[in-house]
């Protein structure tokens, strides 16, 4: 995968743009989720919290034009699986099938993909566990799932936020967790040198990492916590509860998952 000039690549913003198209998912009533393709469409294409991503989609069009025949339903969440493959990370299990829509008609309302951010603590926590139980997970999958800001970073022009959370950012590890525990992370206040005016962040003492209030709740919540120190210390376990997690996120709500079992390539 085609690294950018800015030291970044594009593995985190697949990895992001797999899980975006598959959050949406609710199981209440078997919603939104990545079947469909629809993130290419309005109004998801429009969304605050998609924002950037149309720079994976467009960077997959060469892939969708050779192959014709996979869906951009297949190809959005694929792209995130090779991703954390490429970047060394675990195995995860894949199957095809999923179909696309011709509008995104059936996307579901705005609003479902977590906020980092919702002020005290406390809410952010509890967010961020409506978000994920909304969609069939527990304490740990979440958990287990957030380790993947080891990859990537924030963008002031797409998020607001500014950073990546690793020294790393284009290898899968559990460098997430090690950091989460080990680091002393404080509210940023400058930013090269000027005040930040960016949304409330963390640093570490370099300035040069990051996490968002919804990260530092993995540590402020004593559930969460108890994974986050699992993690740290297991990077075999985190990367078999990652591949299930990240599994289960790419399929919910994809018809063929009831039925047919998963399969590599
Ligand atoms: C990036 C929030 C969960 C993978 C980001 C960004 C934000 C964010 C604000 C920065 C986007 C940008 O400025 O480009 C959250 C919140 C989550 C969450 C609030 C849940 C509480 C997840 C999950 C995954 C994930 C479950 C995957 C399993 C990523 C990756 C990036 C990213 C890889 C880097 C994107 C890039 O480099 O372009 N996330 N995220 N996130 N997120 Fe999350």
């Amino acid at each position: 995968m085609e690294k950018r000039g800015d030291g970044t690549s594009l593995y985190g913003t697949f990895i992001r743009l797999s899980w975006h198209a598959s959050g949406t998912y609710s199981k209440a009533d078997n919603s939104g989720g990545s079947n469909g393709g629809r993130m290419r469409f309005t109004p998801e294409a429009g969304w605050g919290a998609n924002a950037g991503l149309k720079v994976a989609r467009d960077a997959l069009e060469p892939v969708k034009a050779k192959f014709p025949g996979l869906s951009y339903a297949d190809l959005y969440t694929y792209a995130g699986v090779v991703a954390v493959e490429e970047a060394g990370g675990p195995i995860i299990p894949f199957a095809t099938g999923r179909t696309d829509e011709s509008d995104g008609k059936a996307s579901p309302p705005d609003g479902r993909l977590p906020d980092a951010d919702k002020g005290a603590r406390i809410a952010t926590i509890t967010h961020v566990r409506d978000i994920f139980y909304r969609m069939g997970f527990n304490d740990q999958e979440i958990v287990a799932l957030l380790g993947a800001h080891a990859m990537g970073r924030c963008h002031t022009d797409r998020s607001g936020y500014w950073g990546p959370w690793s020294n790393a950012e284009n290898t899968f590890s559990n460098e997430y967790y090690r950091l989460l525990v080990e680091e002393r992370w404080s509210p940023k206040v400058t930013h090269n040198g000027k005040p930040w005016t960016g949304p409330d962040q963390y640093e570490d003492a370099s300035g040069q990492l990051m996490m968002l209030p919804s990260d530092i709740a993995m540590i402020a919540d004593p559930e969460f916590k108890k994974w986050v120190e699992l993690y740290a210390k297991d990077e075999d376990r985190f990367f078999n509860d990652f591949s299930k997690a990240f599994a289960k996120l790419l399929s919910l709500g994809v018809p063929f998952a009831a039925t047919k079992p998963w399969y590599q390539f």
